[in-house]
C-alpha cells in the first residue's frame, strides 16, 4: 500500500475564509492544553493566487535563496483557482496538522513540565546509580572497542523485531509526558515498542546508557525545538533512567526552557522552544487564533544567546510550519500562510521553512564562542489517515511498514529536501570556522512508522466529544527511543573523528 504521509499543505491550494472559524474549545483543550487554531476553510472559497512580493535574499549566503522553486503558484491555471476537496479516498492527503500543546508566547505553560516525582510511586532516587540493572544492560563501554560501521549509512534500512524492547515502562520512569504516555490511557497493543532499526549495510546497536554517559562526561547537550524535540529529550531521559536520573537545574520557572544535570557525570541537558527557530511574536497576545508573524531573517534570541557553550546541539523545527503566520523579512510583510487577509500574497510553508533554517543555522555559525556540533535532525512525518487531522484522521497501524510500501512525495519531500539541502549550505559556512554540522536523517525510518503515535491514547476519551488524534507525537516507550540509537552511535563516529 502506498500511503501518502503529507505535513503541510500545499500553497497552491491556500483558501482563505471571510471570518475565522471558531473551533469548538473543549475540543482541542483535552488534547492540548493551549490552542493555536488553524485557519482551516471548511468552505473552501477558490482564490486565485496573488503575485507575490519577491523577498531579498540573505546577503551573504553561499548560496541566495531564489523564489523559482518553492511556493511557485501552480503552472496550471484552473488549478491555481481550484481547492481540491478531499477526492482521493483511501490516501491520507492535503491535510493540516494538528495544533501541538505548545505554545509560543505563552511560556507558562505547566503542563509541559517534566514530573518530579510522584506521591505514592517509588520514583528512582536521583542521582542513584541503579546498580541492580547494571548487569541486565548490554555493558560498559570498553577501551579501544571498535566499530566497523563507520562509513555505514544508518539512514536507510527497515524496522526489525526486537523482543527485547521496551528498555523502560512507564512506571520506571517519570519523564514521559502526559500526552505521550499512550499505556496510561489504555492503548491496548504493545507491539509497537518491539522494534528496532537495522540499517541496510550494518547493525545499529541499541541505546546503551552507560556508554552514552560516559561518552557524555563533562559535556552538554542541547535540544532546540519543537514540542518533537522535547518528546526526543524525554526519551533520552527515560533511556538513562535506568543508570541514573537527572536534577532540575533550570534557572527559569519557564517550563519550555528547562536544564537538567547529571551530577555524577557532570553532564548537562538542556531544552530551548523554539518551535519555528526564528524570532516569532503573537500578532495578537491574548488571542492565539491569529496567525503568528514570523521574522524569517531575524534570530530567535531566546536560543542562540544561550547554546554558546554547548557541545552538542540538536536542532529540529517542523510541524509548527504548517500554522497560519504572516512573513516578515527587512521587517516588511512579505507573505502569509492561513492568513484571511486579501492584500497579502499568499505563500506555503515551504517558502518560510527554507527561510527559517537558513536563519537559525546561519545564527549558530555567527556565534563567536561556539564550538559545539550541531545535529540537525531531520523531520519525524504524522501519519494521519482516512481523513484530516481535524476530520476524523487517524493513525490505527500496528505495525511498520516495509521501506517499499510508503514514499515520502510532494511537500512532505519538498520539506525534507529543504532540511537536507540547508543542512549542507550550513555544513559549507561551518567549515570554514570549524564547526561541524551534521545530518541526523530519521526521516526514511519513521515515516515507516504509522504504528508508533498515541492517536487516541494520548488522553482518557470524554463522552460526546470528539477528540483529534495525535499521529504527530510519539508514545513513550515507542519507535523514537530510536533516535537515541542514532545519537550515540553520531557521537561515537564524532569522538573518532576528533
Ligand atoms: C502505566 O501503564 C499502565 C498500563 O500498562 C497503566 O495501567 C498505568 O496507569 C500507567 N501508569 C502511569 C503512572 O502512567
Ligand atoms: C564539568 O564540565 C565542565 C565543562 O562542561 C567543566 O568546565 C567543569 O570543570 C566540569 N566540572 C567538574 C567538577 O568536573
Ligand atoms: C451524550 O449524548 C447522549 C445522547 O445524545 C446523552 O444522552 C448524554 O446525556 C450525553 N452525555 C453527556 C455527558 O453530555
Amino acid at each position: 500500500m502506498k500511503l501518502q504521509a503529507i505535513e503541510v499543505p500545499p500553497g497552491k491550494n491556500q483558501t482563505r475564509r471571510k471570518t475565522p472559524k471558531k473551533v469548538p474549545l473543549v475540543t482541542f483543550a483535552i488534547l492540548f492544553a493551549i490552542i493555536p487554531i488553524f485557519y482551516r476553510s471548511h468552505k473552501k472559497l477558490s482564490i486565485p493566487f496573488e503575485a507575490s512580493v519577491r523577498p531579498t535574499s540573505f546577503s551573504d549566503d553561499p548560496c541566495p535563496i531564489s523564489d523559482t522553486n518553492d511556493d511557485t503558484p501552480s503552472s496550471n491555471p484552473s488549478e491555481s483557482h481550484l481547492v481540491v476537496e478531499e477526492k482521493i479516498p483511501p490516501r491520507p492527503t492535503k491535510h493540516d496538522l494538528p495544533p501541538e500543546k505548545d505554545d509560543v508566547g505563552r511560556r507558562s505553560d505547566q503542563s509541559d513540565r517534566l514530573p518530579t516525582g510522584r506521591k505514592g510511586r517509588p520514583g528512582p532516587k536521583v542521582e542513584e546509580e541503579k546498580e541492580g540493572i547494571r548487569r541486565s544492560v548490554s555493558g560498559r563501554p570498553t577501551k579501544g572497542e571498535s566499530y566497523d560501521l563507520d562509513k555505514c549509512d544508518i539512514s536507510s534500512g527497515e524496522w526489525v523485531p526486537n523482543l527485547e524492547a521496551p528498555y523502560y515502562t512507564n512506571t520506571t520512569c517519570w519523564a514521559i509526558q502526559e500526552h505521550q504516555n499512550c499505556m496510561k490511557f489504555g492503548r491496548p497493543d504493545t507491539g509497537f515498542m518491539k522494534w528496532r532499526w537495522k540499517p541496510n549495510g550494518c547493525d545499529l546497536p541499541v541505546f546503551d546508557p552507560y556508554h552514552f554517559l560516559e561518552l557524555m562526561r563533562g559535556k552538554s547537550l542541547a535540544f532546540v525545538g519543537d514540542s518533537v524535540a522535547r518528546n526526543h529529550m524525554q526519551s533520552l531521559i527515560c533511556l538513562l533512567s535506568r543508570v541514573v536520573y537527572p536534577v532540575d537545574v533550570s534557572d527559569t520557572s519557564d517550563e519550555n526552557f528547562k536544564r537538567w544535570e547529571y551530577r555524577s557525570y557532570n553532564f548537562t541537558i538542556a531544552k530551548f522552544w523554539s518551535p519555528y527557530l526564528v524570532r516569532t511574536q503573537m500578532t495578537d497576545p491574548d488571542d492565539t487564533t491569529r496567525p503568528f508573524n514570523l521574522f524569517l531573517d531575524e534570530y530567535d534570541k531566546s536560543w542562540t544567546t544561550q547554546i554558546d557553550n554547548f557541545d552538542y546541539v540538536i536542532i529540529s523545527a517542523f510541524h509548527w510550519f504548517a500554522r497560519p503566520s504572516v512573513f516578515y523579512i527587512n521587517r516588511r510583510v512579505i507573505g502569509c500562510l492561513y492568513c484571511p487577509e486579501t492584500n497579502i500574497a499568499h505563500k506555503s510553508a515551504i517558502f518560510s521553512y527554507r527561510r527559517a533554517l537558513r536563519t537559525a543555522f546561519r545564527a549558530i555559525n555567527s556565534l563567536k564562542r561556539y564550538r559545539g556540533v550541531t545535529f540537525v535532525r531531520t523531520f519525524a512525518p504524522s501519519h494521519f489517515e482516512g481523513g484530516l487531522w481535524d476530520k476524523g484522521g487517524d493513525c490505527a497501524r500496528k505495525r511498520p511498514f516495509m521501506s517499499n510500501e510508503i514514499v515520502l512525495e510532494d511537500d512532505n519531500l519538498k520539506l525534507y529536501e529543504i532540511q537536507v539541502g540547508e543542512h549542507k549550505i550550513a555544513e559549507k559556512m561551518g567549515r570554514r570556522r570549524g564547526l561541524k554540522f551534521r545530518l541526523m536523517d530519521l526521516t526514511p525510518a519513521m515515516l515507516l512508522r504509522p504504528d508508533g503515535h498515541p492517536s487516541k491514547y494520548g488522553h482518557w476519551p470524554v463522552e460526546n466529544v470528539t477528540v483529534a488524534n495525535d499521529c504527530v507525537h510519539w508514545c513513550l516507550p515507542g519507535p523514537i527511543d530510536t533516535w537515541n540509537d542514532f545519537l550515540l552511535e553520531m557521537l561515537k563516529r564524532e569522538g573518532k573523528s576528533s
